[in-house]
């Protein structure tokens, strides 16, 4: 067996402060380096740096061929397409636009007729322990027999489903059976409230909710169901006509109109279902993530560059292999559960697991003793579950990977949020044994898919730096004019050239994506990511191969990125002020937290006089439990302080970068002379 080890030392060193946006405040250099170990690299689809950088030559330089010649390969189509990148209204891109197909036959249908019919398309594994298999020919039928019951409520081709259910295969049906009738799927988180659930039914202008009574995780049965019954008595969801309830648990649920039971609704129905051919450009789902605003962003995704890149990411990037058992931990209410769980692995014939549960039920060992268990290969997890599983098994041994036989293991990942370097060599040696590599994968909701990410068989790895762009990915960094800058030098990330998977539009609101992706002041075509990042200058360690290397250094707009997961710091904010018998004012800034990332600070001001002491722990409380009522339990304030005023600027504009000091607990070095009462400072410096 061949062993990654380092070739230097471990030896970080601060670099100097990156400049060009203002939330970029330093990087490390980063020497110790991992080049694929020969396990890796051999019969690898991209073996070797060399096989990498020619697949980018073949891309840029005729990107439509690379395109279209892997668009023909990889997805069947019903008609075939002659266009393969139509530009002429950017930032409305339109790819393989006059082409047709049906993304659940490229992930089912596709596969009968060949070994993988029979080959266990997912191993389910319930909060409980109990453990089910389903082949791609059941999957196919489920899927079928599902669809057949959507078209059964007259829902088709154009309508919008709402899909409220826990990690389940019937997760991953409902989204399937959407996709085979031409149906556009919204997955809402099981996390959000009522409220949240509403603001998206009403958006999106859903016809039918599809939920659970209950979900079931840690142990807890946690309802569903009657969050939906909450949400639809909220008004102004009158489109709903149709609520398909799975009965997760025997446990009693309230029946009303409009509901129908899963049992009721699949009886009688034929398991065949043909898939509804569609436009390559019709919206095969739109997923609501947070922005700059206090009103969610409606993600709008294509059907065929969506899933083009969903299928060729889980050959480039995890360099999928026939016998490989791929577990991707994330949840469908998210898009890594989109990509990674409900259409990349099946559109390439895998085997995964789906897993209901939470990392740490019964016991923090649950992950291991999983991939022991299935036999995973392929891991794919979020840097905050290593962070937590990092400190269960140093307090735990008993939860400590060592205890469970990984040797099944052969690449791992991480996606979400920067990866800082110690949870990197962890991951590396407690998990992967130092024989697998890390994929470090940036991307997000708008980008479909990967787009910088080490290839396992060709990458040298650096802890901490998702590496190099895709091929086709014209990833650069630039200041607020789009001057490219260059490589030491932090700014804003961007994406010069369109690709396949690209966010399409935000749905119903064009003017507004535009606004956020696609800045005038860039020349309207230039993807801006919404993320600072800075590229090596090459570190000694490899001879200055790793010039160009990307680290993201986080996010530059007023989005927070809490254990993965996207918050925007306004729609906190909007959930505090809502609050109107209480709260006058309120700002929300991120401070760095070990395990989570980032943690949400909020600062009030209240509209009766400032608590102190209890009851200013009682009021915090009574906000916290409000905002997790308002959006979900993910947005909850780590830190709420109360003070008479929020410090501003002459022109009344809040001085965040004053309030993310005090929430850091660093010193105030910037003048405060102009603020109206420099005393409120070391009031909102006291926690409750
Ligand atoms: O800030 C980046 C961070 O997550 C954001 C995207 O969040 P979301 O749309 O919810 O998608 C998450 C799953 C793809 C990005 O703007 N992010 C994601 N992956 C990484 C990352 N930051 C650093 N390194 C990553 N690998």
């Amino acid at each position: 067996m061949t062993t990654a080890t380092p070739t230097a030392p471990a030896q970080p060193h601060a670099a100097p402060a990156a400049s060009g946006a203002s939330t970029i405040e330093s990087v490390l250099v980063e020497n110790r380096v991992f080049p694929p170990p020969a396990r890796a690299r051999d019969g690898a689809r991209v073996a070797g740096i060399e096989a990498y950088r020619a697949l980018r030559q073949e891309a840029e330089s005729d990107p439509d061929a690379f395109w279209a010649t892997r668009a023909r390969e990889l997805l069947t189509w019903d008609t075939p397409f002659t266009r393969t990148l139509d530009d002429s209204d950017p930032p409305f891109f339109r790819w393989f636009d006059d082409g047709m197909l049906n993304a659940s036959a490229n992930c089912l249908d596709r596969h009968i007729g060949t070994p993988v019919e029979d080959k266990t398309a997912i191993v389910f594994e319930a909060d409980d322990g109990a453990v089910t298999q389903v082949s791609y020919r059941e999957l196919l039928e489920r899927v079928g027999r599902f669809a057949n019951a959507l078209k059964a409520q007259g829902i088709g081709k154009g309508d919008r489903v709402i899909v409220y259910l826990p990690m389940t295969v019937e997760g991953v049906v409902a989204m399937q059976a959407c996709a085979r009738i031409g149906a556009t799927h919204s997955v809402v988180f099981g996390g959000f409230s009522a409220k949240a659930l509403q603001e998206r039914i009403i958006d999106i202008g859903a016809v039918a909710v599809v939920t659970a009574n209950f979900q079931k995780r840690g142990g807890k049965e946690l309802p569903l169901k009657s969050i939906v019954d909450e949400a639809l008595a909220m008004g102004g969801c009158d489109a709903v006509k149709t609520v398909l309830v799975y009965e997760r648990t025997p446990t009693a649920w309230t029946r009303n109109d409009r509901d129908i039971p899963f049992g009721e609704a699949l009886a009688g129905q034929s398991a065949d279902c043909p898939p509804v051919p569609v436009e390559a450009e019709h919206p095969l789902f739109v997923l609501y993530t947070s922005g700059s605003t206090g009103k969610p962003k409606g993600v709008q995704h294509s059907t065929a560059g969506y899933l083009l890149w969903a299928r060729m990411t889980m050959d480039w990037t995890f360099d999928l292999r026939p016998d490989d058992v791929f577990w991707c931990t994330a949840d469908i209410g998210w898009i890594t559960g989109h990509t990674y769980v409900a259409y990349g692995p099946l559109a390439a014939g895998a085997t995964q697991v789906v897993f209901e549960g939470i990392p740490t039920y019964p016991n923090a060992g649950r992950f291991w003793q999983m991939i022991e268990r299935h036999k995973v290969s392929i891991f794919y997890t979020a840097p905050t579950a290593i962070r937590s599983l990092i400190k269960a098994a140093e307090a735990d041994a008993q939860s400590h990977p060592d205890r469970s036989d990984l040797s099944s293991l052969r690449i791992l990942g991480t996606v979400g949020e920067p990866i800082n370097p110690e949870a990197w060599m962890w991951y590396h040696k407690h998990v992967g044994g130092e024989r697998c590599p890390v994929v470090d994968t940036f991307w997000q909701t708008e980008t479909g898919g990967h787009v910088i990410t080490p290839l396992p068989g060709a990458t040298p790895l650096v802890p901490g730096s998702c590496t190099l762009p895709l091929p086709g990915i014209d990833a650069a960094i630039v200041d607020e004019t789009g001057n490219e800058l260059p490589d030491g030098t932090g700014g804003m990330l961007v994406i010069r050239k369109p690709w396949p998977s690209m966010i399409r539009t935000i749905w119903g609101d064009p003017e507004r994506f535009k606004k956020s992706y696609f800045p005038a002041e860039m020349g309207g075509s230039v993807y801006l990511a919404g993320d600072g990042a800075v590229r090596s200058a090459g570190t000694a360690a490899m001879d200055g191969a790793d010039r160009g290397y990307f680290r993201i250094t986080g996010r530059i707009d007023d989005v927070l990125n809490i254990s993965g997961h996207r918050m925007g710091t306004m729609e906190i904010e909007s959930a505090l002020v809502s609050k109107t018998d209480l709260v006058a004012e309120a700002a929300v800034v991120g401070r760095p937290d070990e395990l989570t990332g980032e943690a949400i600070c909020a600062f009030v001001v209240l509209k009766g006089p400032r608590p102190t002491g209890d009851a200013a722990k009682a009021l915090a409380k009574e906000l916290r439990d409000w905002v997790a009522k308002e959006i979900g339990p993910i947005a909850k304030p780590k830190d709420i302080r109360f003070g008479e005023n929020l410090p501003k600027t002459r022109s009344g504009k809040i001085m965040r970068r004053l309030l993310r000091n005090i929430a850091r607990g660093e010193a105030i070095t910037q003048d405060t002379s102009t603020l109206e009462n420099p005393a409120i400072l070391e009031q909102l410096g006291e926690v409750n």
